[in-house]
C-alpha cells in the first residue's frame, strides 16, 4: 500500500523525529530581531492548544490582531492570551473542522463581521487513536488533517476573507509527509478501517496530501498572478497535546520523552514568526522550513501531475458532498 514507509510505528516515528531533531541545521533563517505585526490581522486554526496557542500568543505579542479559529477554549483561552500579552485585539470564533456545516459558519461568521486576514496559519490536526467516521461519512484525519484545510484554505480566497493583495497562507505540515511511498488516488476520500498501528503512516499520508496541495495551491495562484505567498514548515518534534488520544499505558511514557526531548511549542513556533513576518517574500512563491532550515519538499508533493490530480479530485469529493471550494 502506497501510505506505508520507513517509519510507520508510534516509536519508530517519534526517534526519527528526535534524531532530526539534533541532525545537521545548515541553510538555516533567523528571526528578526524585532517581531512586528502592528496592522496586520492573523488567523490561526487550532490555536486552543499547543503550537498554535503558543504562536497566537506571540503574534500577539508582536502586534497583531489575532484571530483564533478553535473548537476549544472559548471563551477562556482567549482571555489567557489577552491577560498575557496586553493585547486586547483577541477575538474568538468556533470551528470544528469535522464538519463541514461548521466551517461554513465560521466563514459566514467572518464575511458578516467583515474580516480580513493577513496571514492565515492552517495549524489544526489531530491524531486519533483509530478511525472513526465524521458526521458527511469521511474518516476524521483525513478531513481535520487533509480535506477541511483544502476547503477552509479556498473559500477564503474565493470570498476574499484572505486580503488578496498581500494575503499569506501559512500551513503547518510535518517532515513526515516523506514517509509515503506515494498516492492512493483509487482509495482516495473512501473510509478506510485503521487501528493504532496504521496512525502514524496515515497521519504522514495525509500530511503527504496537505503538502501536495500547497504546491499546487501556489502554482495556481501564481498561474492567476496573485501575491497570495504559501509557506509551508514543520515544527520538528512539540511538547504538545498531539499525543492526546494515545493508550492510558503509553501516556506517562510519551510525557517523559516529550518533556526531555521536544521542543517546546514557543521555540517549535519560531518558523510561523518567521513566515509571518517575512517581509521579501515576493522572489518565493511557496518555501519550507523545517524547524528553521530552509528545505526543499518530497518530490512526490512538488510534482505537478500529482497537484493537479488531488486538486481535481478534492474538489470533485467536496461537490458530491454538496459545497464547492471553487474560486
Ligand atoms: N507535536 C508534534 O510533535 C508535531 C510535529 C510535527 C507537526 N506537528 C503539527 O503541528 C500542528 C499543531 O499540533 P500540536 O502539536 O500543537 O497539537 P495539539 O496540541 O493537539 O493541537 C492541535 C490543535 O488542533 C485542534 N483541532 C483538532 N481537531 C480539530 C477539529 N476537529 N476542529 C478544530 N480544531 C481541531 C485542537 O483543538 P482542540 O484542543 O479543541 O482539540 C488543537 O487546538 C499540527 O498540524 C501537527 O500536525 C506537530
Amino acid at each position: 500500500m502506497g501510505v506505508q514507509g520507513e517509519y510507520d510505528g508510534p516509536w519508530k516515528a517519534m526517534l526519527k523525529g528526535i534524531s532530526d531533531l539534533y541532525g545537521n541545521r545548515s541553510n538555516s533563517v533567523n528571526l528578526p530581531k524585532r517581531m512586528d505585526l502592528k496592522g496586520k490581522t492573523v488567523l490561526i486554526t487550532g490555536s486552543s492548544s499547543g503550537l498554535g496557542f503558543a504562536a497566537a500568543r506571540r503574534m500577539a505579542k508582536a502586534g497583531a490582531k489575532l484571530i483564533m479559529a478553535v473548537r476549544s477554549g472559548i471563551p477562556e483561552k482567549k482571555e489567557e492570551l489577552i491577560r498575557d500579552t496586553s493585547n486586547r485585539n483577541v477575538k474568538a470564533y468556533h470551528v470544528d473542522l469535522l464538519d463541514f456545516v461548521s466551517i461554513t459558519k465560521l466563514l459566514e461568521d467572518l464575511e458578516r463581521d467583515e474580516i480580513k486576514v493577513d496571514v492565515l496559519v492552517s495549524n489544526a490536526a489531530m491524531v486519533p487513536l483509530r478511525s472513526r467516521k465524521t458526521k458527511q461519512g469521511l474518516e476524521e484525519m483525513f478531513m481535520v488533517n487533509y480535506l477541511a484545510p483544502f476547503h477552509l484554505i479556498n473559500q477564503f480566497i474565493h470570498r476574499r476573507i484572505l486580503n488578496i493583495e498581500r494575503g499569506k497562507i501559512i500551513i503547518v505540515s510535518s517532515e513526515s509527509h516523506r514517509n509515503a511511498k506515494g498516492f492512493e488516488w483509487e482509495e482516495f476520500g473512501r473510509y478506510h478501517d485503521y487501528g493504532i498501528n496504521e496512525t502514524v503512516s496515515r497521519y504522514g499520508y495525509f500530511k503527504l496530501l496537505l503538502t501536495t496541495f500547497a504546491n499546487e495551491l501556489s502554482r495556481r495562484l501564481d498561474r492567476q498572478k496573485q501575491p497570495i505567498r504559501v509557506r509551508v514548515l514543520c515544527p520538528g518534534p512539540v511538547n504538545s497535546n498531539i499525543a492526546r488520544e494515545a493508550p492510558g499505558w503509553m501516556q506517562p511514557i510519551l510525557k517523559g520523552i516529550f518533556a526531555l526531548f521536544f521542543r517546546s511549542p514557543e521555540k517549535a513556533s519560531d518558523p510561523i514568526l518567521y513566515f509571518a513576518t517575512e517581509t521579501n517574500s515576493s522572489d518565493r512563491p511557496v518555501d519550507y522550513l523545517f524547524l528553521m532550515q530552509r528545505k526543499k519538499m518530497d518530490q512526490k508533493a512538488v510534482d505537478e501531475e500529482n497537484g493537479k490530480k488531488l486538486w481535481e479530485l478534492s474538489e470533485r469529493l467536496i461537490e458530491k458532498l454538496g459545497y464547492s471550494s471553487r474560486w
